[in-house]
């Protein structure tokens, strides 16, 4: 194997470490426990397990969660009653509304309805508006992730090409957003691909940064990798004998690439962790709301 294994699970624990140490300091001196509210609508087992591995690990770094369920069939009116009640919740200070939301509820309008003060998945219009612009509140916990794990690997973004696969707004626009950014994992000249681009693998052999978020299983093959590249993948999917694999076909592009994140274990980790480093901020937002409220 030609690439370093760019390893997030370790990554994650050492943030995660970091982490506690910040919520204990930050409880001890404001007596606050930050507090995480998980909406989970209907029965998706992915979602399931998902929100299930936020809560346990909110509560491995000492702080508290809520999980509120609602059955498959809610009214939009009944998810934003609940929404508007989490938002004037004092003691929540993280909303993590879980998607998919099932299709008689607008998505959109209720991850508009969230404060963006507590918007922890960085959704809301308003943080997605501050990302852009180079002055983010929250960043999305996936790419926030991914720029973690390269500027704590030592992987050197500035001036470099990295090429991102996808265009969502959990992953690739954000994604992009972040790498052009000025400053450490940033100053990227970045390219975002997607379904309608031509001669792709043209251009993912000239990213020094191969970003893969498109959700199609072992997409990504050697020859689309220039060699030495660093090669993050974002893809979970399960093949039909039951294997989870990523968006790259990593047994190929291991010996081509110079860094390369493995499936399981990669970018997932992170994208929990930042989940945890972003209801962290947001307690400390509330924090000094309610001090400068206070003191005048
Ligand atoms: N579903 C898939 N990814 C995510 C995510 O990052 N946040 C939320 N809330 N739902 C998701």
């Amino acid at each position: 194997m030609a690439a370093a294994l760019l390893d997030g699970k370790a990554l994650a624990a050492r943030i995660q470490a970091e982490i506690a140490e910040e919520v204990r300091a930050f409880t001890a001196q404001m007596h606050v426990t930050p507090c995480l509210a998980a909406v989970l609508v209907g029965e998706n087992p992915a979602s399931e397990v998902y929100v299930r591995n936020k809560r346990l690990a909110s509560e491995r770094v000492g702080m508290t969660s809520r999980l509120i369920r609602m059955d498959s069939q809610t009214s939009q009116h009944k998810l934003l009653a609940l929404v508007a009640q989490l938002n004037a919740d004092t003691a929540v200070h993280g909303i993590l509304i879980q998607l998919p939301l099932p299709k008689q509820i607008d998505s959109h309008a209720v991850l508009c309805a969230v404060s963006p003060l507590k918007d922890v998945d960085a959704f809301h219009p308003e943080n997605v508006g501050l990302l852009v612009q180079g002055t983010p509140r929250f960043a999305p916990c996936t790419p926030y992730g991914v720029q973690q794990l390269l500027i704590r690997s030592g992987i050197e973004t500035a001036g470099r090409h990295a090429v991102v696969l996808g265009r969502s707004d959990i992953v690739g626009k954000p994604m992009a957003n972040l790498l052009v950014q000025r400053g450490p994992g940033g100053d990227a000249t970045v390219t975002i691909c997607h379904s309608k681009t031509r001669d792709l693998a043209a251009i993912t052999r000239q990213a020094d940064i191969l970003i893969a978020a498109i959700g199609q299983a072992q997409f990504v093959k050697a020859d689309m990798v220039k060699p030495g590249a660093a090669v993050v993948d974002v893809g979970m999917n399960r093949l039909d004998s039951g294997k989870l694999v990523g968006d790259v076909d990593f047994d190929a592009v291991k010996e081509v690439a110079g860094h390369i994140t493995p499936v399981p274990g990669g970018v997932g980790p992170l994208t929990v962790t930042m989940l945890l480093k972003n209801t962290l901020s947001a307690a400390i937002l509330s924090a000094v709301k309610r001090d400068l409220l206070n003191t005048d």
